[in-house]
């Protein structure tokens, strides 16, 4: 599967084909990512409207790359670079095409350029949610807008007034915050987070009314399908599923709730318990604890797992020794319950990424080093989602009623928190893992940060600091956390989090955490360093 389009060979264009055919669409958006924070929110929420959205490598993609891959439109983000004084590398000839373009921030004043309009620096920086008037003539763009509305501004430049452009809407600071000129079409705001009141709107507009696409992802219809064929499997029969709390095993449960009819006799999630993160179990427990369609049992099975990985120091080792106990407690489960069939999340894409290490010197997002396929279980197995890809797969649970909360969860590595200990994992560094994750993940909801940043962690790291506290005065371990805007893990910038809550997430780890002697916020980004730490 293409993660990020570089180019326009026979192989991509095939690759391109074969994922259309996934996404049961013939349309295509490309989305060129100027490198905003924001950027994988473009993605999702096209995701959300069935829109396949491939990203696009603005250095290398050139007009004759976009003209073989003919999508329907393009997009092109915002981003840090500045048309006047840092002018981002895009072939213009692009937005010659005559295919629509909706440019946003950055990728507005790039259009906005291109066609001869002045671009500024505004008087004043906007990082913040502010006012948006439209004018009388909305446009397709804005259709069922309200005439006032809040966006969010983050910029630093602005269009200035042309008569090259029609302007659609403006704000306090800039008297050109949505403009169009012929198939061109730009916002000076952000309308992929969710402060921008009407931006799913504003997608659905473009996608729909601008673009023409109408042959989306139909999500009620391959959930019905899915779920006929799941009945016809297990018609009678009982099922055990491996959940996760995380979005696909978490659709998979759904889908079998309508299939087994909510017989709650015959179908039973099994949670293991050891290296996953201590929202991983709260929100499993939250969501399916009470449930009269599905039984739940959660394993402890820390120390199976400890004893597979102890002296096992390096990533590799401790990836491999990881898949040991999995199957072993699945296994043991099934014999309890007199499962019939195994149930996973596994998708199309964790089958085809098989997780062989790295690609091209950096690993794939999203890798599973496959912790769940390739087992070999006494009984058969069900992946219903393994035709699909994440976005289907979150919106066929949109459909069947999984909790949005479930689906958006940001990415995790499959090993769980083996991947976030640095050297040998113990009991101690896991309570200590487990803690660190539980706070940043506390403080980023607390923030409203979460959904905006693509992932984060903590890493229990090798290195020790000496530290003081109250009386006690000793060595306690360095916790290095990481926050990062992404749009699918191919590349990745460090978030910008503000400093009060980086102090705040500080001040608790250490005080909180008895063996935290300092911590760090890294501040690089991929490439050079990956997300994971190994
Ligand atoms: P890197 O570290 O290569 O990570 O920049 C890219 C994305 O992949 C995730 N990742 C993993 N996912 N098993 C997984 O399921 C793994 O072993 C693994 N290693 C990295 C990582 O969290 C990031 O989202």
């Amino acid at each position: 599967m293409l993660t990020t389009l570089t180019n326009s060979t026979p192989d991509s264009l095939a690759a391109i084909a074969a994922e259309k055919a996934i996404r049961k669409t013939g349309s295509l958006v490309l989305l060129f990512s100027m490198g905003s924070q924001f950027d994988h929110l473009i993605v999702q929420q096209l995701a959300k409207i069935g829109v396949f959205c491939l990203v696009a490598d603005p250095v290398k993609i050139t007009a004759a790359d976009v003209e073989r891959v003919e999508p329907q439109g393009i997009i092109i983000s915002g981003g840090p670079a500045s048309v006047h004084s840092e002018p981002p590398p895009f072939d213009n000839h692009i937005f010659d095409l005559g295919i629509p373009v909706l440019g946003i921030c950055l990728g507005f004043q790039m259009w906005a350029k291109h066609v001869g309009c002045e671009v500024t620096p505004a008087k004043k920086r906007e990082f913040h949610p502010t006012e948006f008037m439209l004018v009388t003539n909305r446009g397709p763009l804005l259709q069922e807008w309200g005439v006032r509305s809040t966006v969010l501004q983050s910029h630093g430049d602005i269009v200035q007034l042309s008569p090259r452009i029609e302007v659609l809407g403006y704000t306090d600071n800039s008297s050109v915050a949505a403009a169009q000129r012929a198939h061109l079409w730009g916002v000076q705001f952000h309308p992929e987070v969710s402060d921008t009141e009407y931006g799913t709107q504003l997608f659905e507009n473009f996608c729909g009314l601008i673009c023409g696409i109408q042959d989306r992802f139909p999500a009620h219809d391959v959930a019905a399908q899915k779920i006929e064929q799941l009945r016809k499997q297990v018609d009678g029969k009982k099922v055990l599923i491996a959940l996760s709390g995380g979005s696909d095993s978490s659709v998979v449960a759904y889908l079998l709730k309508h299939a087994l009819g909510g017989d709650r006799t015959r179908l039973k999630g099994i949670y293991i318990k050891g290296v996953d993160r201590p929202d991983d179990e709260a929100d499993l427990l939250r969501f399916f604890g009470n449930q009269p369609w599905i039984q739940i049992e959660v394993v402890d099975a820390t120390d199976a797992l400890l004893a597979a990985l102890a002296g096992k120091t390096t990533g590799k080792e401790k990836r491999v020794a990881f898949r040991g106990p999995y199957p072993e407690v699945l296994e043991q489960k099934i014999r309890e319950f007199g499962a019939d069939f195994i149930a996973q999340g596994t998708l199309y894409t964790d089958l085809v990424e098989s997780g062989h290490g790295h690609v091209t010197g950096a690993r794939r997002a999203q890798i599973k080093q496959h912790h769940n396929t390739g087992l070999t279980f006494s009984i058969p197995e069900l992946m219903p989602l393994a035709d699909c890809v994440k976005d289907n797969a979150r919106n066929i649970g949109r459909d069947i009623g999984v909790p949005e909360e479930l689906l958006i969860r940001h990415p995790f590595p499959g090993p769980g928190l083996v991947i976030r200990i640095e050297g040998e994992v113990t009991a101690e560094k896991l309570v200590i893992a487990r803690a660190a994750d539980g706070i940043l993940m506390e403080e980023l909801h607390r923030a409203e940060l979460y959904e905006k940043i693509w992932q984060a962690g903590a890493r229990v790291t090798k290195s020790e600091h000496t530290t003081t506290k109250g009386d006690d005065a000793g060595l306690g371990f360095v916790i290095q956390w990481f926050a990062v805007a992404s749009v699918n893990g191919f590349t990745a910038r460090a978030y910008d989090v503000p400093f009060e809550v980086r102090q705040r997430i500080a001040d608790r780890m250490g005080n909180e955490i008895r063996e935290v002697g300092a911590t760090d916020y890294r501040d690089s980004g991929k490439p050079y360093s990956t997300i994971e730490g190994e």
